[in-house]
């Protein structure tokens, strides 16, 4: 939530790197935005404006020179979308620039002591910058930066600039900051696309730590008061994975990328497998954990554990994971799986299970990311970069992982890779040319549906909510998903002609129920979309996908995505940025 990116070098195009920069970062929100620069006098310029970064003009930004400048894109919490609002903040006294992402949970305490005459925003970013240039009274700007970021509560990642200054310096607690490092130049950004294609070595900043970047970085931590060394990382993604191609939006682009991405998701160190396997095995208490679509799939994989391995796991999204504490001992493993690495819920699961002493294995995609580095154990689904807002390829890389796993447990690591390989094989001949026209046909033919429900059993049932999200989020029609066997005990009285319900079927042992409870939804009249790897006399539309047996969820789940996508871009909306949401949920 909310997207920060800074550059201090050797170039004198800065304003324009960072605008540039920014749009990379759009998917963390996209209400606002602002520019800010230092200009040749020392003193600070700034440009912010409601809307989204990409569409913004870059009048007045592209012709600035400069070496030093700051951008944000933001996901408003504290105060509307305004201009006032929006980031960069400059305090009042002109000297002090300010990028925020997360949430400060003592602003009011020094709006108060500060006076609210001061301030001109309704954001509890404003404080920061009121307080540095406060603070820079007594003391430099490094001093003054430093008691800020050790007095404020909440969660934070911010980059502050001075007027007269050449030096930015950044703090971290709780949401990401990462450096981007090459010859004579530095790039602060909450994720790596921002700056990837000019370096691809990075620092990772950890909570409660400082970074001053004069001619070269210095880091601190700031519970010790010391100086401390950073461990420069080489990360492997590529520019090109991070851009849409010929794609019309990263979603479609990202569905596709599923020809390729399971197999990157199984193509793991078998002795890691085997060794988590046997500390599943061993663990007193397994539980599984994420939030939204990241749940959806552990819910699935408590199917697969089960089925596959005989073996009892629990889930609880991880909003709600904090009350089952009492449940956990020094011998519980959870499970967490995290596309982004940074969600806040997903951190809080974590925190709670280690003081209880309970180890965390996290199935996360980017690399370095705060949950992989808070992990006793850490598994990379390397799906590559997922940049619209809708998961779709983490997912089906989480769940073709945990599908592994499963198979590990049950000492059938080798079953379980053949079966993966041969789905990905099977996704890569499903998504052709004639099946997305199909998909977009099946869009068409509901695009004016009010509401959709999608129904499915065992381990597609998670793949019905899944369904379920994909379609509001990025369509805005009521969907709604459910157990197959559900309906007859309410959800049935919804349904009336022409309701457009979703059967997702699989081969498996409970195909014969969900048959018979979608038999009973075309007897009310509803218009039966069935995802199955069979015809059935009950399908007005049959989305037909492979056999993949255990590993069904994957290619059911996946005619979803795409008729969630065609139904954004027939109803004109943005699939890749939705309404009211932001990729990385930083805040709790
Ligand atoms: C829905 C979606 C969200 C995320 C959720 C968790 O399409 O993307 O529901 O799955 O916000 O995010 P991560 O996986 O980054 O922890």
């Amino acid at each position: 939530m909310c997207g920060i990116f800074a550059y201090k070098g050797s170039r004198d195009n800065a304003p324009e790197i960072v605008f540039e920069g920014l749009k990379k970062l759009e998917y963390r929100g996209y209400d606002s935005w602002g520019v800010t620069w230092k200009k040749n006098d020392g003193s600070i310029s700034l440009q912010k404006q409601i809307g989204k970064i990409s569409e913004a003009s870059k009048e007045g930004i592209i012709d600035e020179k400069s070496h030093l400048a700051m951008s944000h894109t933001r996901w408003a919490t504290h105060g509307g979308v305004t201009q006032k609002n929006a980031h960069p903040h400059l305090s009042s006294g002109g000297k002090v620039a300010v990028i925020h992402n997360g949430i400060i949970e003592n602003y009011e305490e020094f709006k108060k002591r500060l006076g609210f005459e001061r301030f001109r925003s309704e954001t509890d970013t404003e404080v920061i910058s009121e307080l540095i240039e406060e603070y820079m009274k007594d003391l430099n700007f490094e001093e003054a930066t430093k008691k800020v970021a050790k007095e404020l509560k909440g969660r934070y990642a911010f980059i502050a600039m001075a007027t007269g200054e050449n030096r930015i310096i950044a703090a971290r607690r709780g949401s990401p900051l990462i450096l981007g490092v090459k010859e004579g130049e530095y790039f602060l950004a909450s994720d790596i696309p921002a700056f990837l294609q000019f370096t691809r070595d990075v620092n990772y900043l950890d909570d409660e730590q400082m970074v001053v970047i004069d001619d070269k970085p210095r880091f601190y931590d700031l519970l010790t008061d010391s100086e401390i060394e950073k461990r420069l990382v080489t990360i492997d993604w590529n520019p090109q994975e991070a851009e849409k191609g010929d794609f019309d939006h990263f979603m479609l682009k990202e569905i596709m990328d599923q020809k390729e991405t399971i197999i990157r998701a199984i193509d793991q160190n078998e002795e890691a497998i085997l060794k988590i396997a046997e500390y599943i095995k061993n663990a007193k208490g397994v539980f599984l954990s994420g939030c939204g679509t990241g749940g959806k799939v552990c819910m699935a994989a408590e199917y697969f554990f089960s089925v596959v391995a005989n073996r009892h796991v629990n889930f609880a999204p991880a909003s709600e994971f904090p009350i089952y504490h009492h449940f956990l001992i020094p011998e519980s493993l959870l499970i967490v799986v995290s596309q982004s690495g940074e969600t806040a819920d997903v951190l809080e699961a974590m925190h709670v299970a280690k003081e209880k002493g309970a180890k965390v294995l996290s199935l996360v995609n980017v690399q370095g990311s705060t949950v992989a580095r808070y992990s006793d154990f850490s598994l990379l689904i390397n799906a590559g970069p997922e940049k619209a807002v809708a998961s779709t390829k983490a997912a089906t890389s989480q769940l073709a992982l945990l599908l592994l796993i499963a198979h590990a447990v049950a000492g059938k690591l080798q079953d379980g890779k053949k079966l993966l390989i041969e789905t990905a094989s099977q996704i890569n001949d499903m998504l052709n040319p004639r099946f997305l026209t199909y998909i977009k046909e099946v869009a068409d033919d509901i695009v004016h549906s009010d509401h959709t429900y999608i129904i499915g059993k065992a381990a597609n049932y998670p793949m019905a909510l899944e369904a379920a999200i994909k379609i509001q989020e990025v369509s805005y029609i009521h969907a709604e998903g459910f157990p197959a066997g559900e309906l007859k005990h309410g959800p049935i009285a919804l349904v009336s002609p022409g309701t457009p319900c979703i059967s997702l079927i699989a081969e498996d042992e409970v195909k014969g129920d969900i048959i018979n409870n979608t038999i009973e939804l075309k007897a009310r009249g509803a218009h039966i979309i069935g995802v199955a790897p069979f015809r059935h006399e009950s399908f007005d539309h049959w989305i037909r996908v492979p056999d993949a047996g255990v590993a069904s969820p994957i290619v059911n789940v996946i005619p979803i995505q795409l008729l969630a996508y065609y139904l954004s871009v027939l109803r004109g909306c943005n699939p890749d940025m939705p309404r009211n949401l932001a990729k990385s949920v930083t805040v709790k």
